[in-house]
């Protein structure tokens, strides 16, 4: 099965859980400013909310990469939101897309507030969601 992962961070708290994907499917967490060069099976899409919207770079890697994107199963991270589901499946849906119904989302840090999140016991979290997401 062929996988990728893409995130879209500011100040590195998806990233924190991009890695630990990385680890646990054992393929490079790269930034949707790098497109998809293959179709892959899984694609593995991190973001968080920026004014309670995903960010345009998010939209627009979905838009231009959909022909190379078999399931979209997403992960982030915010100060206060249960899920980047719901912008998301309004882009999903837009270009066509297969989005996964379950996601995974923790809190991140946020000026004073969830200091530390991702933590280590975020990032073990969802490198397990990420093994089970493979084999649904
Ligand atoms: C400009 C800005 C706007 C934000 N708006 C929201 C928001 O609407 N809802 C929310 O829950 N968190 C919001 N946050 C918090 C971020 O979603 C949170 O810090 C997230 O972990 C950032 O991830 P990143 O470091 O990968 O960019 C905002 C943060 C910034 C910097």
């Amino acid at each position: 099965m062929k996988t990728a992962i893409r995130y879209y961070t500011r100040s590195g708290n998806t990233k924190k859980l991009a890695d630990a994907i990385s680890g646990a499917v054992g393929v490079p967490a790269l930034t949707v400013a790098e497109p998809l060069t293959e179709r892959v099976d899984i694609l593995f899409l991190g973001c968080s909310y920026y004014a309670f919207d995903v960010d345009e770079a998010v939209k627009a890697f979905v838009s231009q990469n959909k022909a190379n994107i078999g399931r979209l199963v997403l992960f982030g991270t915010s100060a206060m939101m249960k899920s980047v589901y719901k912008p998301m499946k309004k882009v999903a849906d837009l270009n066509g897309v297969e989005l996964e119904k379950e996601d995974f989302h923790c809190r991140g840090s946020f000026g004073p507030a969830h200091k530390g999140r991702p933590n280590a016991d975020d990032c073990k979290k969802c490198a397990e969601f990420a093994v089970k997401a493979l084999e649904r």
